[in-house]
């Protein structure tokens, strides 16, 4: 392991011994007397007990901000960055987490000064040679670099960094992000983020937000994405490849989307009808929460899931157009109205796939009545599992995507609820939902609560106590 030494002299001998061993915490507690200011700092939590994935995130300090600088080469996979990580301490802070995992680390620096850091597990702890005051803002700055880590997640499938045939994508859904950069990997804080990624010229690089500048120099092409919106890390995307870019509109919002040049033809129609999914968005969920859209459409391998990563969706291979509207919609529900922690997971999954159900209603296919009617009658011939466990209490990390509870039995929650108010009411309630939490983060207590305030008049307690937090089949529809 290597870390830079610069070591408060009380310390040394203490801070040479624990080097050894997992415990930089003790070391911590022992030094805390040679951090200078007047107050101690303590160490900052390792994770924000999220119920799901207690080391997610990290305590002491909110990010405000996400600088990246990475360059990656496809034909031997590296990547080397640099992540400038403007936060605020929200305790005195004699160090703190961030969440990376694989990657060398070879500098970190807080306010411009060489920190000590080491590393254990996905936490990178950081000690700034001067204590860190509740309520200041800091920059901490890491180069790192290394071949990034595909990551598999409790329920099986492939995140972090996947490379793919001309370059790679990095997805993050919920834990990926790690891989490819440092940051405080939990859903609860939101920053805005720049990203600049170079790659060989010929090349395209595509990330969220707006596309700033496009320069080449001997042979490498450093595209720049800002993301001025607050967004979850787990929803920052990077997608390297030989990509078929094309820009056009959506009323005043500039759409990107970038195409495997394999999945151009199949894909043209459906892509072209994302204007008019938007536009039909925004009519049921309320204004588009972005300044720009599009979709990244990788090949079919590249990945096992679409992804709403923010403001361009990722899809491997061509979507069908239910799909599409699928991610589309998780850009209201999960991109700005964001989960406060994994366990609420319902809230992204349950909207999006109603938001599909109510496309087909619109489009003149089955009603959302009658696909609730059939999911409802004979629905666990499909999903086996649908009554497996409540939408609002997934049992286990391994199962916070199971498409029956996640997805299907959560949009019949929301589809009781519309039962309830009726329509005028019900688009009231979900345009109220999205205004009232835009760029920010929910939970399901926020959502009863905030049904219960828009429409006083009636009881929802059964369906709260038999759809979203009752085990089995609730009784009658
Ligand atoms: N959120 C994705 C979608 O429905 C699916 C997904 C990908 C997912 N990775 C996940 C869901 C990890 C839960 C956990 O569009
Ligand atoms: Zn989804």
């Amino acid at each position: 392991m290597s870390r830079s030494v610069r070591l408060v002299p009380a310390c040394t001998s203490l801070l040479v011994t624990l080097s050894l061993s997992l415990s930089f915490s003790l070391a911590l507690t022992a030094c805390s007397g040679g951090g200078g200011g007047g107050v101690q700092g303590t160490p900052g939590g390792s994770g924000v007990r999220d119920p799901y994935f207690p080391k997610a995130g990290n305590g002491g300090y909110d990010v405000s901000h996400y600088s990246l600088r990475l360059d990656y080469e496809p034909d031997d996979e590296q990547l080397s960055g640099t992540a400038v990580v403007t936060a605020r301490a929200t305790q005195d802070l004699s160090a703190f987490d961030l969440d990376l995992t694989g990657m060398d680390v070879e500098e970190a620096t807080v306010e411009g000064e060489a920190a000590r850091w080491n590393r254990v597990g996905q936490e990178l702890t950081v000690r700034p040679g001067d204590e860190l005051d509740d309520g200041e803002t800091f920059e901490v700055r890491v180069r790192y670099s290394g071949t990034p880590q595909t990551l598999t997640d409790p329920d099986g499938s492939e995140e972090g960094w996947l490379p793919t045939e001309t370059g790679a994508v990095g997805l993050g859904e919920p834990n990926g992000s790690m891989a490819w950069f440092p940051g405080n990997h939990h859903p609860s804080d939101k920053a805005t983020y720049d990203i600049a990624v170079t790659v060989p010229e010929g090349l395209q690089a595509v990330s969220n937000g707006e596309l700033t500048g496009e320069t080449t120099t001997g042979g490498r092409t450093t595209f720049s994405w800002h993301t001025a919106e607050p967004m979850a890390s787990y929803l920052a995307t990077v997608a390297v490849g030989d990509y078929k870019v094309s820009r056009s509109t959506a009323g005043d919002v500039p759409v990107y989307t970038a195409v495997a040049p394999g999945q151009v033809k199949a894909s043209a129609k459906v892509l072209a009808r994302l204007p008019e999914v938007l536009d039909w968005a925004e009519t049921n969920f309320g204004p588009y929460p972005f300044s720009s859209a599009g979709a990244i459409v990788g090949g079919e391998d590249d990945a096992g899931y679409a992804l709403e990563t923010q403001n361009r969706p990722f899809f491997p291979g061509a979507p069908d157009t239910g799909l599409l509207v699928h991610e589309l919609a998780h850009q209201w529900f999960g991109d700005s109205v964001t989960p406060k922690t994994w366990r609420d997971m319902w809230l992204n999954e349950g909207f999006a796939t109603y938001a599909e159900w109510l496309w087909e209603e619109d489009e003149g296919g089955d009603t959302a009545q009658e696909t609730f009617d059939a999911l409802y009658d004979h629905g666990e011939e499909t999903y086996e599992d649908l009554w497996a466990f409540p939408p609002a209490k997934p049992t286990s990390a391994a199962h916070l995507s199971d498409e029956g509870p996640v997805y299907q039995r959560a949009a019949m929650v929301v589809h009781k609820i519309r039962q309830t108010v009726g329509d005028d009411a019900f688009y009231d309630i979900v345009q109220g939902w999205t205004a009232a939490h835009r760029h920010g983060n929910a939970d399901t207590d926020d959502f009863t609560a905030y049904v219960e305030e828009q429409a006083p008049d009636e009881d929802f307690d059964a369906i709260w106590e038999d759809w979203l937090y009752g085990d089995g089949k609730p009784g009658s529809p």
